[in-house]
């Protein structure tokens, strides 16, 4: 089958032509985003490949349909980039990623709680300068800690097994509670998870229900300094209003490896150019908030 592989970098020809040996389609991969500029390149291509920060809306949707697209195959496990209304009203077949890397994820997770924890990112710094003070850099441990996990699907899941090994008291809520965690977490409200958590990890997929879970309202129930990490999708936060819980004090540490504004920042080098976001640019000012550019699934390349 011939197919259209968008926002391909050299990581993704590597490990898509390895995994197509076995099959022998017809990979034509494009550097570019898929939007409507964009859409005419897959014209006379039965499947289109898409990532994150592709934007595959009604009218890329109907440009795919007139050009023969009848697949579309995202490289991930959230979908909220595809409306699959229009995919639906067009015929187009949407297919994903159905656990993406949940260990990767996870890990990954309790990886920037315990940097944030332990400042293990100002330590690094000072180290690399020759500074071996330990003043201002005193932590504090996991263990005992409540955390609240928003989201207990595959990724959240083992969120929850990893910290049941610190010790921590785990609080959740998801619509579907997941049966497997009985004996891990205590499943309750978004309100009481919200008003008791120090720690509170975001593993919601990114939809109309939660967009913008986490804004001025919620974060004024949060428990005054406490620890926000978001490893699932950036619209989860309204970003200013979290920067104003950030210099207010009432969010205490924050780690996001995504960001609502992300495709005009994320998957490239900018390193010599001057960054337009100034959103972006003030975040990346506190010594409370670690920043990663999806990261957090990028753990083996040959999937
Ligand atoms: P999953 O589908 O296994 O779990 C999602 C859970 O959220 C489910 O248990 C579901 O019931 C729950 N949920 C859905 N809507 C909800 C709502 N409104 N309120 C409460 N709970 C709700 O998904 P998985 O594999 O655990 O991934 C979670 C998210 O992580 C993905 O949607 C994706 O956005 C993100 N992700 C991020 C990656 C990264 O590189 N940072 C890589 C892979 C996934």
């Amino acid at each position: 089958m011939r197919v259209a592989v968008f926002s391909a970098k050299p990581y993704d020809r590597r490990s898509l032509d390895a995994g197509n040996k076995a099959f022998g389609h017809e990979l034509t991969y494009y550097e570019t985003h898929l939007d409507p500029l964009t859409a005419p390149l897959a014209a006379g291509y039965p499947a289109v490949s898409v990532f994150v920060n592709d934007d595959v809306n009604a009218e890329v949707m109907a440009a795919l349909a007139a050009g023969g697209t009848r697949l579309i195959a995202t490289r991930s496990a959230g979908y909220n980039q595809i409306d699959l209304a229009a995919a639906e009203a067009h015929g187009i077949t949407v297919a994903r990623v159905p656990a993406y890397s949940p260990s990767a994820v996870s890990e990954f997770t309790v990886g920037l709680m315990l940097m944030l924890a332990r400042r293990i990112h100002r330590g690094h710094q000072r180290v690399r300068q020759n500074n071996f003070e330990l003043e201002g850099l005193q932590g504090f441990e996991l263990h005992n800690k409540t955390v609240g996990i928003l989201g207990t699907g595959k990724i959240g899941a083992n969120v929850a097994r990893a910290l049941s090994g610190f010790g921590c008291t785990l609080l959740a809520y998801d619509l579907y509670p997941n049966p497997s965690l009985a004996d891990v977490v205590r499943y309750t409200d978004m309100a009481e998870l919200f008003g008791l958590a120090d720690i509170i990890t975001l593993h919601v997929p990114l939809t109309p229900e939660t967009h913008h879970l986490i804004n001025a309202a919620t974060i004024a129930q949060l428990k005054r300094g406490m620890m926000l990490v978001n490893t699932s999708r950036g619209g989860l936060l309204d970003t200013p209003a979290v920067i104003e819980g950030l210099k207010s004090g009432q969010i205490g540490y924050l780690a996001i490896d995504v960001y609502e504004e992300e495709d005009e920042l994320f998957f490239q080098d900018l390193s010599d150019q001057v960054v337009q976001d100034d959103v972006f640019a003030r975040l990346l000012t506190f010594p409370n908030v670690i920043v990663t550019a999806h990261q957090a699934f990028f753990s083996h390349e040959a999937l």
